[in-house]
């Protein structure tokens, strides 16, 4: 995750001593029905030929700015026409039918480790970092979801540049368990066998497009982002997309399509300040929003939910951007509920509660964006 980012930014709302640590954005609010294309796309946000670039013009990009493609910002602009700049089979446009199936066999709940295969969808986010000497060094700081062949579904704070300062995101690894070793290997306490999975898949990152409204009102609400590969990849076994719910209520388990416990997946772990090389799976209590929302003196809305607050057990144990998952209760199949988004700095604390972006309240977003 992102700690000097995210954690102690808003680890600090409401103490006046520490607002300078919160990142910088820039405020407005885009124009709703507005399509999020390259700048070079947006006539209305570049100057007339033969005119120079005007400071209200660039004020305006950074305002309306929803993303890159390409290394190229992209914009929020009324009525643009976005023009495919990639060859290849156009991506995705929907979400797949078939999602959320799992072939772990011994799933194990209160396990530290996640089982290798059980979290197929599970996708490392690598970013190039500068080392001290200026070299650049990989280093995978944010959890995305698999949610088609060629999309992923990561926080909005895991890809604005405003946010990751001087971090560039490169590449996501898809199908990946343990990021010391390739390929991936377990041996079963079953049946004493040692189980490899196939070769993890690295696909290189065509474009990232956030919310439009992502912290504008410096609340950080809104954080979602969907992010385009390169080119798709192939479902099997230890690659498969998640399924987004239609629908949830956290608070009304009994109305509710899905399981009241949820699972929280990722390699983060600011507890030891390092984290895991093997994928980390922890089983969390949803969270009355209300309570939550009391202890994070009321900055929460209705497309959060909260998670954890157990001790020992938080969103310490997932990355920011990362799943927060639930089996439906009819069938075994897997829902994306939630996106880590932030949490306090001691977290894994009683009372202490993890906050998550509700993923089903942009189910439309998300598909909408997959087209961009
Ligand atoms: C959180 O509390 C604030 C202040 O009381 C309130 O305006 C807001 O609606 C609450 N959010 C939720 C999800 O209840």
């Amino acid at each position: 995750m992102l700690p000097g980012l995210l954690f102690l930014g808003l680890a600090c709302f409401g103490l006046p001593a520490c607002e300078a640590q919160r990142p910088v954005v820039f405020g407005g609010t885009a124009p709703p029905g507005c399509r999020c294309v390259p700048l070079t796309d947006c006539p209305e946000l570049r100057p007339r030929p033969g005119q120079r670039w005007t400071p209200d013009l660039t004020a305006a990009i950074q305002r309306l700015r929803c993303g890159f493609a390409n290394r190229a910002i992209k914009v929020c602009c009324g009525g643009g026409q976005s023009s495919p700049t990639t060859k290849g089979p156009p991506p995705p446009t929907d979400l797949p039918r078939t999602c959320g199936d799992t072939n772990s066999i011994d799933r194990i709940f209160g396990g530290k480790n996640a089982p290798l295969g059980g979290n197929p969808w599970m996708v490392a986010l690598g970013y190039s970092v500068p080392g001290p000497r200026g070299e650049l060094k990989l280093s995978y700081e944010c959890g995305a979801t698999l949610v088609t062949r060629q999309h992923v579904v990561t926080a909005a704070h895991c890809v604005r540049p405003d946010d990751i300062g001087l971090l560039s995101l490169k590449q996501a690894n898809i199908g990946e368990w343990n990021t010391d070793t390739d390929p991936d290997c377990f041996v079963s306490p079953a049946t004493e066998k040692n189980i490899c999975a196939p070769p993890v898949v690295v696909r290189q990152i065509a474009a990232a497009t956030w919310h439009p409204q992502y912290n504008t009102d410096g609340k950080y609400n809104n954080d979602i982002a969907v992010v385009r590969f390169d080119r798709p990849v192939t479902f099997g076994s230890y690659v498969q997309p998640i399924c987004i719910p239609n629908n949830f209520d956290p608070n009304i388990p009994a109305s509710s399509e899905l399981n009241p416990l949820a699972l929280a997946v990722g390699w983060g772990a600011t507890e030891k300040l390092s984290s895991s090389p093997v994928l980390q799976e922890i089983r969390l209590p949803l969270v009355d929003i209300q309570l939550c929302n009391a202890s994070y003196l009321g900055i929460l809305n209705e497309n959060q939910i909260c998670a954890g607050g157990e001790t020992g057990e938080d969103t310490c144990s997932g990355d920011s951007g990362g799943p927060l998952v639930a089996t439906g209760k009819a069938g075994g199949k897997y829902f994306l509920i939630g996106l880590t988004s932030f949490g306090r700095l001691l977290c894994g604390s009683k009372g202490s509660f993890g906050v998550y972006t509700a993923v089903h309240k942009y189910r439309d977003w998300i598909v909408q964006t997959l087209a961009v």
